[in-house]
């Protein structure tokens, strides 16, 4: 007989019970662990009322920012870390293949197409041109054909979404028979994640910074391979040691070059000087990374 009376002790027992009748198996597992995690939580932090009104208005003012340009609670899942701890958890044994890392809130789909060698920096807002030279290959084989979608901040610190006008900074290439890509764009430059919303007063109620590492944006993908979601860094970049989202790896901080040969220049039909960097970018199989690692049956947390 289910219980009537409850408890603090058999409270979260019966929630979970009430669950056994979920269809969907996996539903039902993940449903059964939010609760008995989120009754640990409120057990372990012992919130007052008012205290979980405030949580409960932080996410109705996350959702109530949220539209087709922003998203809230992409931020939230950002900026505590979990974007990443879900890319680590699920990417993180594809070995040999270029390391992913967080999407972020401003890709946007069906962006323009570029030819190789376009530019997608329609203007550099005093920022510096950048070349971007590399190639997409997996096992040792060039991947022909391979699809690039990049994006970036302006050297202004925003991008185009968080501006309106029109679509700058982004575009969709596609590598050449050999699998290779060149493209313009501007040199990234650091910049804050947005703080005018329930986010931005977290950050500054924990005494957070709010600033990324420069960074390029990358999604890449080709039949049979693995989507792969990713940023270049630019090495000696500011916030590399703290980026707000917790998104940097060691492998994806790469060297922007100065060039100031106009020979070298020319190769690119750019005027010198400009930064060049070049990245050879590894994909797996869709097959290889269908392969999830399972939870540690006992993980201690922190
Ligand atoms: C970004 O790099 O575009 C980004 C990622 C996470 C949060 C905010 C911005
Ligand atoms: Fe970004």
């Amino acid at each position: 007989m289910a219980i009537r009376n409850f408890t603090e002790a058999n409270l979260t027992r019966e929630v979970i019970r009430r669950l056994e009748g979920t269809p969907d198996p996996r539903l039902k597992q993940v449903m059964g662990k939010l609760v008995k995690h989120l009754h640990a939580f409120v057990r372990d932090a012992n919130p007052t009322w008012e205290e979980w009104m405030a949580g409960i208005q932080f996410l109705t003012k996350s959702g109530q920012m949220c539209d087709d340009k922003r998203q809230e609670f992409i931020l939230v899942s950002d900026t505590l870390g979990v974007s990443m701890l879900v890319d680590l958890l699920n990417y993180g044994r594809n070995r040999g293949a270029t390391e992913s890392t967080v999407l972020g809130p401003f890709f946007v789909e069906k962006a323009p197409e570029f030819p190789l060698g376009g530019n997608i920096a329609r203007d550099l807002k005093g920022g510096e041109l950048c070349v971007v030279t590399g190639s997409v290959a997996s096992g040792g084989k060039r991947v022909p054909g391979a699809l690039l979608e990049v994006w970036q901040a302006g050297a202004d610190g925003f991008y185009d979404v968080q501006k309106n006008e029109g679509v700058h900074l982004r575009g969709r290439l596609r590598a050449d028979a050999k699998g290779e890509f060149w493209f313009l764009c501007a040199l990234p430059a650091h910049y804050p994640v947005p703080t005018d919303g329930p986010v931005g007063r977290m950050l500054k109620a924990t005494g957070r910074h709010p600033m990324r590492p420069p960074h390029l944006h990358f999604i890449i993908q080709a039949p049979r391979y693995k989507k792969l979601v990713t940023h270049l860094f630019v090495k000696g970049g500011k916030y590399l040691e703290s980026d707000a989202v917790f998104g940097v790896k060691e492998s994806l901080v790469v060297d922007f070059k100065r060039v100031a040969s106009q020979e070298h220049a020319a190769k690119y039909g750019v005027t010198a000087p400009f930064r060049k960097v070049h990245y050879d970018f590894v994909l797996v199989p869709e097959r290889a990374a269908a392969v999830r690692k399972k939870p540690a049956k006992k993980r201690r947390s922190g």
